[in-house]
């Protein structure tokens, strides 16, 4: 996170904005953790606070299938169903009381509404699709391969290109940053970061709509959407500056770390949020000691719940592994390389695997939702019994 300004903003922040009729800008300050943390200054043409109406909230709450629960799962994330409404679109798979997974394969731009969440910041990795995102700080182009962080608190508005959009959603009940040991006391990206600011894209394109009418703003809280009417355009904004704005990352530039030997998921880290992180597994290079495994060894994550997301790669060629498969692999059961993969690997040079990974420290629930996606026999996957035609043959990312 780093400053930005867009639009006009006056030279002086609490003083005298004037629009040419004379009359005063709406200033607004968008703090985050309170006034302690990053924020934005915004200047807005009407006040940002007029209500019209609020219509009756409709509950968005996840329903878990046990509130405990121990198991290797695996779900295929592209049996969802598409939908045309982009809200109706999102089904939480797996969520904890710091984030939830979700997946949403919507068909339609949003025309009717806009949303806020104000629960939880958004990563929204592009799987397939593009459009823009059009938001109150201005508008970020995505394709596949992207990942749109949105703090809590940003009214947008997303249009598709075309209907065949497929989005893997983390929401986030913290605030999404990048990692720490990457950032220098002034957050700058460091050196030895694998990626850097020219990589993050900022909003473009301020919209200025000074108009005045009934504007449906779907507001999430508390897992409740609640319909606000506001009688403001929501992006009347003329300028802004500040730490606290929407960006857009893509997967593809990040630049794998790697070692002559086997290098450990947080090399992989792209994100850091609340008790949980977002890695990224990208095309790269094998472990080149002569005597290297380039398949990941068996782990017993006990303090973690590994998620991984199958996007693209070579893994296509294997048996069972398909694109949009999630598997969850709980901290507390070892896991490792399925029968085979292990001697498979060595020699092998490169791998062209994409996939997004989310760890979290506490333990994640499967939703009714996803029970409907699962592959109930994943957690037997890896006896040696099981044959190889009829098993899940992984590829070698280490989760
Ligand atoms: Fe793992």
């Amino acid at each position: 996170m780093h400053y930005y300004s867009l639009g006009l903003i006056p030279h002086k922040r609490h003083t005298q904005f004037r629009k040419p009729d004379g009359s005063l800008y709406q200033e607004e300050l968008f703090s985050t953790e309170g006034f302690s943390d990053l924020y934005s200054l915004l200047y807005h043409c009407q006040p940002p606070t007029q209500i019209l109406q609020v219509d009756e909230p409709v509950s968005v709450q996840p329903k878990i299938v046990q509130d405990r629960q121990l198991k290797h799962r695996c779900l295929k994330g592209f049996q969802l169903k598409a939908e045309s409404d982009y809200l109706k679109s999102r089904k939480a798979v797996l969520v904890n009381d710091d984030c939830k997974i979700i997946l949403s394969a919507p068909t339609n731009s949003q025309t009717a509404y806009f949303y806020k969440n104000a629960d939880a910041d958004e990563v929204i990795f592009v799987h397939q699709g593009s459009g823009i995102l059009h938001t109150m700080y201005g508008q970020l182009s995505f394709a596949y391969g992207d990942y749109l962080v949105i703090p809590r608190g940003t009214i947008y508005k997303i249009h598709f290109d075309q209907p065949e959009n497929r989005l893997l959603i983390v929401e986030s009940n913290g605030p999404i940053s990048f990692p720490k040991r990457y950032r220098n006391e002034y957050g700058q990206l460091m050196e030895h970061s694998p990626f850097c600011e020219r990589d993050i894209r900022k909003p473009v394109h301020l919209e200025t709509n000074d108009q005045q009418g009934d504007f449906l703003v779907y507001i999430k809280k508390q897992d409740m959407l609640y319909p606000y009417h506001y009688q403001n355009h929501p992006f009347d904004i003329v300028g802004w500056d500040g730490y606290v704005y929407p960006f857009a990352f893509s997967i593809h530039d990040f630049e794998p770390i790697t070692g002559r030997v086997h290098q450990p998921p947080p090399v992989h880290q792209t994100f850091d949020g609340k008790n949980f992180v977002i890695c990224s597994f990208v095309p790269r290079l094998f472990d080149y000691h002569p005597l290297a495994i380039p398949a990941p060894y068996n782990h017993s994550n006990i303090d973690s719940d590994e998620v991984l997301y199958y996007v693209d790669g070579d893994f296509m060629s294997r048996k069972h592994v398909e694109r949009g498969m999630i598997t969850l692999h709980p901290g507390g059961i070892p896991h490792g390389p399925h029968p085979g993969t292990i001697e498979k690997s060595i020699g092998a040079k490169e791998t062209k695997e994409l996939a997004v990974m989310v760890d979290t420290f506490r333990p994640l629930l499967m939703t009714e939702f996803a029970a409907g996606l699962e592959d109930p026999d994943y957690h037997k996957s890896w006896l040696t019994q099981r044959p190889a035609e009829g098993g899940i043959l992984m590829n070698n990312i280490t989760s």
